[in-house]
């Protein structure tokens, strides 16, 4: 047995058998992991003792922050009591109906049931079976494609990765599988350069979707999924008017929308979830992430009545649902969820989330905005993204946004704050946990700063630059 007595201990065993999610298996042999030993609150120190600041809560998950003792102790007095209890067939858990009734307590008017899973991806997954099964319950077996959006990001599964739109996610994977669609996402930053209004704008990305749906065949496509604020694409934040638009032309052609509010949801946008301040009309819902602020894997699909009253209108085999996994309605996540869910509702974390995603995007805008290599800067809620360009007035892109972006990305490491980066565009992406003190958000700016400037250095040094 490894005797695990030192940093480089852990080093060479990381090195040699894992393998990391999203990141090039090459450097991961020549590059040393940052080890994290301890968290609390937005702050992580490593193995090495460095202390790093978290913008990011983690991968937009960890709402309320880290290191509270109330979620361990929901788990761990959980886990004595019922273990790994599941919910198949005629099977429950007095959490997991709790957590339900909290759910639709607080869910879209519209949201009458829940399914629950494990990830973020295995609930997009289960979405498609749900617009499958709506539709073969309908007499409508042809209808079944899904429309996504370019840079959305649904997932990696087979299928929540075909729905992402993002190439690394496709790419040697064979993905997308058939019967998924992209169409245009909104960017108005990087709009075409003929459209200079929002309202026109608008008005061309739904007649896109509109054309595509013409071109499949309405009779064809099932579901339209859409993030209400879209998060690791590039936080994109929808124009006013853009999902009453799109909603518009769905209900032209009887095509169901699906929100993923994996990110959204829990307070992120200053809302329990973001669907109904941006008017998106969900028939169907995915959450995950903040549900439990990452403490402990689960999702869960909400169901509206209107796809209720199909799907349990169903005769053949009884009504049978042949679906779920051994996790779905795992009494441990529903506890720690009730207790996440305490938190943020007894913290008043929804609304601080307005508060200081205002302050933090109002300082960040006051600090860098007029930088010369940054492009845009958007955000809603406690959800922020620094988008920089590589020529300001013509807002045009780096051509090589993955080099550029790396350089971006050591130089927030060397800074010791935690951003998330683009995929495809040069990013900085911030989501810091809702418990943030106004210090740390100037902490954050503070840090921030620096790390244009170290950015801009090593651009200049690169000779990327164009
Ligand atoms: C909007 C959205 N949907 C789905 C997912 C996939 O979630 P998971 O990584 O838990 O599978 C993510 C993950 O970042 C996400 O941001």
């Amino acid at each position: 047995m490894t005797e695990y007595n030192s940093n480089q201990t852990l080093q060479l065993v990381d090195k040699a058998g894992l393998i990391h999610p999203y990141s090039s298996l090459h450097s991961q042999m020549d590059r040393d992991v940052v080890i994290w030993d301890e968290a609390k609150g937005l702050w992580l120190t490593t193995t090495d003792g460095e202390r790093y600041l978290d913008a990011a809560a983690g991968l937009w998950c960890t709402n309320i922050g880290y290191g509270r003792k109330e979620l361990a102790d929901a788990a761990a007095s959980q886990m004595v009591r019922t273990s790994s209890i599941h919910s198949f067939a005629q099977f429950s858990n007095e959490p997991i109906v709790r957590l339900t009734e909290r759910l639709l307590g607080i869910a879209p008017d519209n949201i009458s049931r829940v399914v629950y899973g494990n990830s973020g991806s295995d609930a997009n997954d289960t979405q498609i079976k749900l617009v499958r099964r709506y539709n073969n319950v309908r007499g409508l077996p042809q209808k079944k494609k899904i429309i996504s959006r370019i840079s959305a990001y649904h997932g990696s599964t087979i299928a929540s990765g075909s729905l992402s739109g993002i190439p690394l996610v496709h790419r040697t994977f064979d993905l997308p599988i058939d019967g998924v669609l992209h169409t245009h996402m909104h960017d108005f930053h990087r709009r075409p350069a003929n459209i200079e209004d929002m309202n026109s704008y608008v008005r061309w990305l739904a007649d896109e979707l509109d054309a595509l749906i013409q071109r499949e065949g309405p009779d064809t496509v099932a579901a339209f999924i859409a993030e209400p604020v879209t998060g690791a694409g590039g936080v994109l934040v929808p124009p006013d008017g853009y999902f009453r638009a799109i909603r518009e032309v769905l209900d032209r052609y009887d095509i169901l929308m699906i929100a993923d509010e994996v990110i959204t949801a829990f307070g992120r946008t200053g809302a329990w979830f973001a669907s109904p301040e941006f008017g998106v009309g969900a028939d169907l819902i995915s959450v995950s992430k903040g549900i439990t602020s990452g403490y402990f894997p689960m999702s869960a699909c909400m169901i509206s009545q209107r796809v209720a009253d199909v799907l349990y209108g169903e005769t053949t085999d009884d009504g049978l649902f042949g679906h779920g996994f051994t996790a779905s309605g795992h009494s441990v996540a529903a506890a720690v969820a009730l207790a996440n869910i305490d938190i943020l509702d007894r913290e008043g974390l929804l609304a601080k989330a307005n508060v200081m995603g205002a302050l933090l995007l109002r300082r960040v805008r006051e600090a860098v905005g007029d930088h010369e290599l940054v492009g845009d800067i958007r955000g809603k809620g406690m959800i922020i993204g620094v988008e920089f360009d590589a020529d300001k007035a013509s807002r045009r892109p780096f051509s090589d946004p993955t080099a550029v972006g790396s350089l971006l990305s050591k130089a927030a490491l060397e800074e010791k704050l935690l951003v998330r980066g683009g995929h495809g565009r040069v990013l900085a992406a911030m989501a810091p946990a809702l418990v943030a003190t106004e210090d740390e958000i100037e902490e954050i700016v503070r840090r921030f700063i620096l790390i244009v400037d170290r950015f801009a250095e090593k651009l200049k040094a690169s000779g990327l630059r164009g």
